[in-house]
């Protein structure tokens, strides 16, 4: 329950909001318990009032007494109905209050969590599946907004209804109170009850149903494979097995349900059963009156609900709170890779790393060993070595998606975490290894990299076609029948690995950073490509700071500097003349990259 504390700040936030709505909730139920009062007078005149009407039976007062009669008990239904209006009316202001109260919170909370989002870094994504967290703003949201909204309302609603009541019935007799209220403990408990026990077969129940609908999915999406292996009899038996277990929870689930209401019906009934009895007797002796009986009646039926109701709030509450403390879990994890300033740092393009290591935190995988290398402005770098040795990671720290361990990046020899974080980030046009492009148009996709609203518009769409065209994916696109309005993904074109390799280039560009890396970005594109590619890419790499990442030599040749990685470490580092002159792993990696592209021309 601790984690709902959480919520406290925002239930203060809209406290003029939370107060109206217990005022109201207040007022509407002194309307809603006061037509029992009027109940009773009416039950109690109609009986006096047959005394007196015997009394002048046959006399001329007769007609007129009578009319007076209708004309009272008329009054009486008037109140009932003009009170049962208000409180309809009070109920209508309650509801605009709490209920428009719970929505407000759940909009700020979701935008707080949204904002945490983005602030965490790449390690808080890699241990965390999306899944998990698209859950925790949605539907634990939704969990935590049940609380804020219906649960307190009922629970305000209840409290002050039992209160008011019992407060009633305490002044017109104490122990007929105390034989009525009885019961009512039990039932709050029996529906406590029967409440959690609803709630464990239906999460059985939807545990078997996603089940179920995740693997039809997989069987329709695998329908080739399916028909080939001749297996539709199996997977028929399959799905045949997983909806009887489905169908058997449910059954045990309507179970539960169905004692629901029997259970209900009957305490209330014991409690009506006790009143009589109770009533009656204290009527005989002259305690109270009939209508007494009636009006008691009446508030065991009016507390049953909200009573009732303490069962279900509980339970919201408690899975309130359970989802609180996922979602503050992921509040309350602090970015490791923080901005430490607000002023905008300037970024000319000077790049030193100083015996740097990178340890991944949660693998303790050493990616990169006391690397020590610097860059000039304008200059390009190449970083060329086996699968695994710490390319990525290297391009990763330098705009900071990780800190470094130990050592210092420099960039314009300023230490990098004293750098602004944005302007660093805005200063460096990336190309990831793994492409991503979102489901928009592939004008929108490139004009991504220096529009901050991600929208092109059509001023932009001469410098998105020379990005292209710098990028070698001009003609693919304009191939296309909408060209440059083509949608990307799921619901337009797939495009080829190498097209979205040159389309994510093409991003990358149009920014003109003051710093390029490129990770790996023409490993699906053959070398003639390459080749256009790389002439275009030296002309707009002049006067930028560059890092390639490569595994072909084809492709770093021309770099001012290559640095050959191995587990981490730099085991080469030198021009393509030096290194060639030097007869090591990179002569060796470019003699056999030779003969593999002599044997390609046969
Ligand atoms: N997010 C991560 N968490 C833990 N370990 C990682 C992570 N990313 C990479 N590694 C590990 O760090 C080492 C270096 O990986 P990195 O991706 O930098 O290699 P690479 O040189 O880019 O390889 P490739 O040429 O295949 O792209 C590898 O041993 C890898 O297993
Ligand atoms: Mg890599």
């Amino acid at each position: 329950m601790k984690s709902l504390k959480f919520l406290n700040p925002y239930l203060f936030r809209y406290r003029t909001r939370l107060i109206l709505g217990t005022l109201f909730i207040t007022i509407s139920n002194i309307f809603a318990i006061y037509p029992a009062e009027v109940l009773r007078k009416g039950i109690d005149m109609v009986q006096d009032g047959i005394h007196v009407y015997d009394l002048f039976k046959g006399l001329p007062m007769e007609n007129e007494l009578r009319s007076d009669f209708f004309n009272i008990l008329l009054f009486f239904g008037i109140i009932v109905i003009i009170t049962a209006l208000l409180k309809g009316l009070f109920m209508f202001f309650m509801r605009q209050t709490i209920i428009v109260m719970s929505r407000l919170i759940e909009f700020d909370l979701k935008n707080d969590i949204y904002k945490q989002y983005q602030k965490l870094d790449l390690a808080f994504y890699k241990k965390n599946k999306t899944g998990d967290l698209m859950a925790r703003i949605s539907e634990d949201v939704s969990q935590v907004r049940m609380y804020v909204g219906p649960a307190i309302m009922y629970a305000i609603g209840t409290i002050t209804l039992v209160l008011l009541v019992t407060l009633r019935m305490l002044t017109i007799n104490a122990e007929l109170t105390f034989y009525v209220l009885s019961p009512l403990p039990i039932l709050a408990f029996t529906i406590y009850y029967v409440n959690s026990r609803v709630i464990k077969k239906s999460a059985a129940v939807q545990k078997q149903l996603s089940t179920i609908s995740s693997w039809v999915q997989e069987s329709f999406s695998g329908i080739r494979v399916v028909k080939a292996y001749n297996r539709e009899q199996f997977n028929q038996n399959k799905f045949a097995e997983e909806a009887n277990l489905y169908k058997d929870k449910n059954v045990e689930l309507v179970k539960v349900n169905a004692l629901f209401f029997p259970m209900i019906i009957l305490l209330i009934g014991l409690s009506t059963l006790i009143t009589i009895y109770a009533g009656g007797i204290k009527v005989f002796s002259g305690e109270i009156t009939t209508g007494t009986i009636a009006e008691f009646i009446m508030y065991v039926n009016m507390l049953t609900w909200p009573v009732a109701s303490i069962g279900w709030v509980t339970s919201i509450v408690q899975r309130a709170a359970a989802s609180q403390t996922r979602i503050n879990e992921f509040l309350s994890y602090e970015p490791s890779v923080v901005n430490h300033t607000s002023a905008a740092t300037p970024i000319i393009g000077d790049l030193r790393f100083d015996h740097v290591s990178f340890v991944y935190p949660d693998s303790g995988i050493v990616a990169i060993n006391k690397i020590s290398f610097s860059v000039k402005a304008g200059q390009s770098l190449a970083v060329i070595g086996r699968t695994g040795s710490g390319k990525s990671t290297l391009a990763a720290l330098i705009s900071r998606q990780y800190d470094v361990t130990s050592g210092q990046i420099f960039v314009d020899n300023m230490p990098l975490h004293k750098v602004n974080l944005n302007s660093l980030r805005s200063a460096i046009g990336y190309v990831p290894q793994e492409v991503f492009l979102f489901s928009e148009t592939i004008s929108n996709n490139i004009a991504f990299g220096f529009k901050p609203s991600h929208i092109a518009s059509e001023s932009d769409q001469e410098s998105i076609e020379q990005a292209a065209k710098d990028a070698a994916i001009f003609d693919s696109v304009s191939q296309f029948p909408e060209g440059f309005n083509t949608r990307v993904g799921e619901r337009g074109v797939t495009l080829s690995g190498g097209q979205k390799q040159r389309i994510s280039i093409a991003r990358a560009i149009i920014r003109k950073p003051e710093i390029l890396i490129f990770d790996d970005c023409l490993s699906a594109v053959d070398t003639a490509t390459e080749e256009e590619v790389l002439s275009n890419l030296r002309r707009i790499m002049k006067g930028r700071t560059s890092v390639i990442i490569a595994h072909r030599i084809s492709t770093v040749k021309h770099c001012d500097q290559i640095i050959v990685l191995d587990h981490g470490s730099i085991v080469e580092q030198g021009s393509h003349q030096d290194l060639i002159n030097k007869d090591g792993i990179y002569a060796e990696l470019n003699r056999k990259q030779l003969l593999e592209e002599a044997a390609a021309q046969f």
